[in-house]
């Protein structure tokens, strides 16, 4: 697949810039980048702040099961945060890249005729103030600000095409290890979350091999493939 990078400074959604490409013709491989949205689309129709400092990335891939695929693009963000940035992440059931207890990237994986469109939006240098009261607890970014980031956001977009690539080449029990051992779910006490009513509460068991959440609620194993996960205890 031949990676091919548009940048642009705002753009309403890279996923819906991305999107539209597609429509147009667009190869897998191509890739959106902006450093700011005025529409970002989060899961479950929500939006997604956006503000400056932040990097908004899209790539266009091959059709595939979205579950498995979020989970693929979770390790790849996880690991590629670390290698570039030294700052130790985890990631939480199934799209939430977790830095020192709080949300610092988010991912989207969007069917598109038959292409997927993965958004991946990371808080990279995003200042406290740029987030609203409503999320300014549980959002954080991987840098103070500007000033205080040492490493390059380009740097971060092209290793996390890498990993990603690394990750779909590897052999499955691997990537999946990996990723089964990134949780920080496990052993934890979880609400999870249905179109926005709590559908069960209970300790998380596993994470298997379809990428499935296993929760003991009321002493019975239950399997989700949609949904999230709220943390009882602090992470
Ligand atoms: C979530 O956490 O709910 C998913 C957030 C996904 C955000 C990214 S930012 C780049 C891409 N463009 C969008 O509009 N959304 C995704």
């Amino acid at each position: 697949m031949e990676i091919d990078i548009r940048v642009f400074d705002s753009v309403d959604s890279t996923n819906k810039v991305l999107s539209q490409m597609a429509r147009e013709g667009a190869e897998d491989g191509r890739v959106v980048v902006a450093w700011k949205q005025t529409e970002g689309r989060g899961r479950l129709g929500r939006t997604f702040e956006s503000p400056e400092g932040g990097i908004y990335m899209s790539i266009l891939l091959p059709l595939e099961d979205t579950l498995r695929l979020t989970a693929k693009a979770g390790l790849a963000v996880k690991r590629a945060i670390i290698s570039e940035t030294d700052k130790r992440c985890q990631i939480k059931w199934v799209n939430d890249i977790i830095y020192n207890g709080k949300k610092v990237a988010g991912i989207l994986a969007q069917v598109c005729d038959n292409h997927v469109v993965l958004g991946i939006g990371i808080n990279f240098c995003t200042p406290e103030k740029a987030f609203s009261n409503e999320i300014r607890n549980t959002a954080i970014s991987l840098y103070k600000n500007g000033a205080d980031a040492d490493s390059d956001p380009m740097d971060l977009v092209n290793a996390i095409i890498r990993e990603l690539e690394n990750v779909f080449t590897e052999e499955e029990r691997l990537w999946l290890g990996e990723y089964k051992a990134s949780s920080c779910l496990i052993g934890k006490k979880v609400k999870v979350i249905q179109a926005d009513k709590v559908v069960g509460e209970g300790e998380v068991t596993e994470i298997d091999n379809n990428c499935a959440l296993h929760i003991i609620i009321s002493g019975t194993e239950t399997v989700f493939n949609t949904g999230e996960v709220t943390i009882r205890e602090k992470i």
